[in-house]
């Protein structure tokens, strides 16, 4: 995927966006989104335990009449012409994988200054699925809206404060030292600080912020990890690392910072209720 600009200000810049214009995307940005959707090469750092991954750009004009009262995304979304929806077949990292590759295409769409909005929960999930013909073999995990957006409203407003979506926990929070308990500050971090802080800044249901990375204590290996939620709310955490990996991966390769990624559990004892995802590993 290239960008415009470095990936750290894309990411910067990326805010979730509920209030649109009301306006279709025009022609040419329209076929640009095609074009990206169709020239992705739909891979992550979970390939190789997913199955595949497809998106689409579905908009308005394409519902019945009666459908379009039900897009309505629980009234959280408004003016919205044009979504990115997405399927995955089912697999192990199947979330993991989709979270990665819909956070490369929001990222695009926020590199031409269009607006978007992770919608993993609050969105008609049948008419989705049904208007991308997901099979039975698939899942929709989310979707986004793409588009010209305008100021938010006062519900906007209310939503974002209710989920303090301005603010993200602090790096002793997120990122430790060897083993859960130890923070590793931002010198600890050296070269990675700026990797790190990209993840911290990613979007995530709720905002709940379910990533942990464990850094080891010799070597620049970081292991990936979220928080256990109860079941209700657990298919959120998989997509939230698929876009942390994704920030944290992006920014690797902006800054020629060279590594792979492997999916070695490194048995650390855990105080906190973790969940072993994948690590990075530097390469010389
Ligand atoms: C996987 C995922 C699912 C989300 N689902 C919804 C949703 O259903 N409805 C909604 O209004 N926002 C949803 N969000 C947006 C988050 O609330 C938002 O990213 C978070 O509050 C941080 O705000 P920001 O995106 O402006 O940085 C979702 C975000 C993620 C990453």
């Amino acid at each position: 995927m290239n960008f415009s600009k470095p990936i750290t200000d894309i990411i910067r810049e990326r805010t979730s966006r509920r209030t649109y214009s009301g306006q279709p995307l025009e022609k040419t940005i329209r076929e640009q989104i095609i074009k990206l959707l169709e020239n992705h090469d739909l891979k992550s750092p979970f390939s190789e335990y997913a199955g595949k991954a497809r998106f689409e750009l579905i908009s308005v004009p394409e519902f019945e009449l009666n459908e379009r009262k039900k897009i309505g995304t629980y009234g959280l979304i408004k003016g919205a012409q044009d979504f990115v929806v997405g399927a995955v077949e089912n697999s192990k990292f199947d979330r993991e994988h989709f979270g990665y590759i819909m956070e490369t295409i929001i990222l695009a769409a926020t590199d031409i200054g269009l607006g978007t909005c992770w919608l993993g929960g609050f969105f008609n999930k049948s008419l989705f699925s049904a208007k991308i013909n997901s099979s039975s073999n698939e899942i929709v995990p989310a979707i986004t809206p793409i588009g010209n957006y305008v100021q938010r409203t006062i519900k906007e407003k209310a939503i974002r404060s209710f989920v303090k979506a301005n603010k993200r926990f602090s790096w002793d929070r997120l990122f430790f030292n060897g083993k859960p308990n130890t923070p590793l500050t931002l010198e600890d971090a050296g070269e990675y600080s700026e990797l790190l802080e990209m993840v911290r800044l990613a979007p995530s249901a709720s905002n709940k912020q379910p990533w942990r990375i464990i850094k080891d204590l010799n070597k620049n290996l970081f292991h990936f990890y979220t928080v256990k939620t109860n079941s209700a709310y657990s298919k959120f955490p998989p997509l939230d690392i698929g876009i942390a990996v994704c920030h944290f991966d992006l920014t690797a390769k902006h800054f020629g910072i060279n590594g792979t990624w492997i999916c070695e559990n490194p048995q650390i004892i855990t105080t906190e209720n973790l969940i072993y995802k994948i690590t990075w590993k530097e390469e010389a």
